[in-house]
């Protein structure tokens, strides 16, 4: 039986929050965090937020990261933003591939491979998002699909740092829509996940890996979802938006892993 950790919350606060509307929710975040002790808390605001985010939060508990990344270090790229950037401006997380960057903005699973590279390389965690589209669950292909983006994404890394990166499933129909994975649903993929690592890192660094669920989680859902045995916390896009429910989400979480210890 794998040890299970400390649930892991990180908010994708997407394109929501001026700069002022940002301070506010993290120092809401971080003045209630303790309350969710031992979660691990990590949000994930736009970039004109960061450096701010990142003063708010100074010496509280509560990690920084950011939601995409360039691969190379610097160069004539306008409008893209390197991994030493986001360092410098207080990251330790990235997340990589997060499907409105796959489905809307045409990134590839070689592109989510050169990113989670460079932020390795920059000394960041990053957070590599996978998941299937209705259409691809519905033709059997989930697996996949999982699979695929799942190998692409951890291609070429090395052997020693391949434990800096944490995994989220993210069912694209489940996304923005209330519709949330079932416990068992999301259970599936993660157990399938964790296998593949198996597979290719061996049992150990699987069993310790930290795969994340997302798609409509809220307070209601997030303890039936940590419940089960691979799911080790949560990215959350619009219950991270308040206070609030992302933390009764990481609170309802708190409460399913001190069951489970
Ligand atoms: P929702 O929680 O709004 O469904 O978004 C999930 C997500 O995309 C987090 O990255």
């Amino acid at each position: 039986m794998r040890r299970r950790s400390a649930p892991f919350v990180a908010g994708n606060w997407k394109m929501y929050k001026t700069l002022p509307e940002a301070a506010a929710l993290a120092g809401a975040i971080r003045e209630a965090a303790p309350g969710a002790a031992p979660a691990e808390l990590v949000v994930l605001p736009p970039f004109t937020s960061l450096a701010e985010a990142a003063r708010c939060l100074a010496g509280s508990a509560v990690g920084l990261g950011a939601q995409n990344l360039h691969w190379e270090s610097q160069g004539a790229f306008t409008g893209e933003i390197s991994a030493a950037m986001l360092v410098d401006a207080g990251c330790r997380y990235v997340a990589v591939g997060h499907s409105e960057r796959r489905h809307i903005f045409g990134e590839s699973d070689a592109d989510a491979g050169r990113k989670v590279r460079a932020a390795l390389k920059a000394g960041l965690h990053p957070i590599l998002c996978v998941g299937e589209t209705l259409e691809e669950r519905e033709a059997g292909r989930t697996f996949e699909v999982i699979n695929r983006q799942l190998m692409a994404g951890l291609e070429g890394i090395e052997d020693g740092l391949r434990a800096r990166v944490i995994l989220a499933y993210e069912p694209v129909w489940a996304i923005g829509t209330g519709r949330t994975a079932s416990p068992g649903q999301a259970e599936e993929v993660h157990a399938y996940i964790r296998g593949r690592l198996a597979q290719k890192t061996g049992q150990d660094g699987a069993d310790c890996a930290i795969i994340l669920y997302g798609g409509s989680v809220k307070p209601a859902n997030a303890y039936s979802l940590f419940k089960e045995r691979d799911i080790d916390g949560f990215l959350v896009g619009g219950a991270s938006l308040e206070a609030e429910s992302f933390l009764g989400i990481a609170r309802e979480a708190v409460r399913a892993y001190k069951e489970v210890l």
